[in-house]
């Protein structure tokens, strides 16, 4: 009898141990490659639209992410308008590659779905009878809503990949608090906790090489968090800080590592962001 080698479970209904991951993955190692291993950001995309089948099958996609007991506490907004993508490429710490992209995507941290909810159905009248006082959302919920949607992002820049699109984060959107609720109309409750910009890479963007990370032995640990040693930290950030500037000051010289500190936390966009996150976080209190 021949065997019938496509099957992956031993004549006792068992699976064998001795198989490659691969072996049982749904994904073959190129497309494992492709989707996780090559993935990097892209900045420029060509110049033709994402065609409504593939918008549809990553919103789909996404659709389908993980969400905190199933309320999908998350809205996007797809930025339709030129006018407004090119407003967004302005507001959001001046990346003009924001204008240029095919398909942008705001996720907003989103609770005023609920809460319009809850005022139709006269939950704070409820509450008053009850002689309670009605519980507003807070910090903690922005922070569930924000893996909602931050989950949401990333489950659509997965799919986008497998469909030959790349993307690149726009973090800048928490920036400009009052000016984005404004210009995306957003209700108390909702934040936009990230922006994507999607297309079709350019041939330079698939050539381009992907930027290092840090070793994985200190990234991922076990059980207990280990700080890393002076010598460690030192090896760490070298390279990270070569391009760091500071402001040249009269008789100041800054280590890599205040440069970087300088680079990292005295940038306008930084203090902006800063800025713009505590004046959301007021109505969350
Ligand atoms: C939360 C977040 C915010 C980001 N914001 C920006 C941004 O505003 N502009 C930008 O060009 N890239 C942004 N990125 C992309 C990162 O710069 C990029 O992921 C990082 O440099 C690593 O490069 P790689 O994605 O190609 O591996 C952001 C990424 C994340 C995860």
């Amino acid at each position: 009898m021949k065997m019938d080698k496509s099957r992956d479970q031993t004549s006792h209904g068992q699976t064998p141990v001795n198989k490659s991951p691969f072996d049982q993955a749904l994904l073959d190692p190129d497309s494992f490659a492709r989707l996780f291993m090559e993935r990097k950001s892209v900045r420029v995309y060509e110049d033709r639209p994402v065609e409504d089948p593939v918008r549809q099958q990553v919103l789909a996609a996404t659709m389908r992410a993980p969400t905190a007991g199933n309320m999908m506490l998350y809205s996007i907004l797809e930025i339709s308008d030129p006018a407004l993508k090119l407003r967004l490429s302005e507001t959001c710490d001046h990346q003009p590659f924001i204008a240029a992209a095919p398909w942008v995507l705001v996720f907003l941290a989103d609770y005023a779905r609920m809460m319009a909810w809850f005022s139709e159905e006269e939950v704070p009248g409820w509450c008053v009878r009850r002689g309670e006082s009605m519980q507003k959302p807070r910090e903690a919920d922005l922070l569930l809503a924000a893996c909602d949607a931050l989950i949401a992002a990333q489950t659509a820049a997965t799919a986008a990949q497998a469909l030959g699109l790349g993307s690149c984060y726009i973090g800048d959107v928490m920036e400009q608090w009052e000016t984005h609720v404004a210009l995306l109309g957003l209700p108390r409750y909702t934040f936009p906790i990230t922006m994507l910009c999607l297309g079709y890479p350019t041939e330079q963007q698939l050539a381009r090489p992907q930027p290092e990370r840090l070793p994985s032995d200190i990234v991922i640990q076990e059980n207990r968090y280990r700080m890393p040693s002076k010598e460690e930290l030192e090896a760490l950030y070298r390279d990270r800080s070569t391009s760091a500037t500071a402001p040249a000051k009269p008789g100041d010289s800054p280590t890599r590592g205040q440069a970087l500190y300088q680079r990292k936390f005295g940038a306008v966009f930084s203090v902006e962001m800063r800025r713009s996150v505590s004046r959301m976080l007021e109505e969350w209190r």
